[in-house]
C-alpha cells in the first residue's frame, strides 16, 4: 500500500460569493449510469445552489454513450469526453483529461462512478480536492470489484466509502462510510442486489458528503478528514 502523498493540510477553496453564502463550483465525472450524479442534480434542484452550498458546472467521461452524460444533457450541464483510446499515452489521456476539467475551474471535483485512475497531472491540479466514491468499505476491497470481493470472501456487512482521492487505487483520506448488510440470498446473483443496496446508501452519503464539504470546508490532516462546522 503506498503512502498518501494528500496535503497536510487543506482549506476548503474560497470564491466569490453570490449572494450570502459561497456557491462551490462542482465537476462530476461518470462512467456508466450517473445515478450518484442524479442524486446530486436532484438535491441541488430541490435545495437550491446557495442552500447547498454547490453546483454542478460540468460532467466528464471517459465514454460517449453513457446514462450519465444523457442526465447531464438532460440538466443542461455542458459535458465533455476525454477517452483513454484517443490519446497516444495514459499521461497524454491525463493531460487532456486535466485540461478540460481546469477549463470549468472546479472548487471540487466529484468521481461518481468513474472508472479510471485518474494521473500524476491531474492530482497535481486537483489534488485534495477530488472525491471518489467507492462500493465497499476502505481499506477492505479496493479496486473495480469492491462489491463482488466482499461477498466473495464471506463478509458479513460491507458498504460504501467516500474518500479523498490519492495516488494509490482507492488509499485516500476517508471522509464518511455507511454500512449495509451482507444476506445469504446476496449469492444467488453475484452481487448485483447489493450492489443496488449500497448504491441506495451511496446516494446518500455523497450527496450529504459533499454539501458539507462545499458549505462548510474541511481540512485534511495526514489520513484525517477534519469537516468544519457550519
Ligand atoms: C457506484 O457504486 C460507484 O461506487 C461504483 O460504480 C457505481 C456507479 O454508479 N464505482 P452510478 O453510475 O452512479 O449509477
Amino acid at each position: 500500500m503506498r503512502e498518501s502523498p494528500v496535503v497536510a493540510a487543506h482549506q476548503s477553496p474560497s470564491r466569490p460569493r453570490t449572494g450570502s453564502r459561497p456557491v462551490r463550483r462542482l465537476v462530476v465525472l461518470v462512467s456508466g449510469s450517473g445515478t450518484n450524479l442524479q442524486a446530486l442534480l436532484d438535491a441541488i434542484e430541490a435545495h437550491g445552489p446557495e442552500a447547498y452550498g454547490a453546483r454542478i458546472v460540468a460532467v466528464g467521461a471517459d465514454r460517449d454513450g453513457i446514462e450519465g452524460l444523457e442526465r447531464a444533457k438532460r440538466a443542461g450541464i455542458p459535458t465533455y469526453v476525454c477517452r483513454v483510446r484517443d490519446h497516444a499515452t495514459r499521461e497524454e489521456w491525463d493531460h487532456a483529461l486535466a485540461g478540460a476539467t481546469a477549463g470549468y475551474e472546479p472548487d471540487l471535483v466529484v468521481s461518481a462512478g468513474f472508472m479510471k485512475i485518474v494521473g500524476k497531472e491531474f492530482l497535481a491540479r486537483f489534488g485534495g480536492r477530488v472525491v471518489n466514491t467507492h462500493p465497499a468499505l476502505l481499506p477492505s476491497f479496493p479496486g473495480t470489484h469492491g462489491v463482488r470481493d466482499a461477498l466473495a470472501y464471506g463478509a458479513k456487512v460491507t458498504g460504501c466509502t467516500v474518500h479523498f482521492v490519492d495516488d494509490g487505487v482507492d488509499t485516500g483520506p476517508i471522509i464518511a462510510q455507511g454500512v449495509v448488510e451482507v444476506l445469504d440470498e446476496d449469492d444467488a446473483d453475484g452481487g448485483a442486489a447489493l450492489h443496488e443496496r449500497i448504491k441506495e446508501v451511496e446516494r446518500e452519503l455523497l450527496v450529504d458528503v459533499v454539501g458539507r464539504l462545499s458549505r462548510d470546508g474541511y481540512r485534511i490532516e495526514g489520513r484525517k478528514v477534519r469537516l468544519q462546522h457550519g
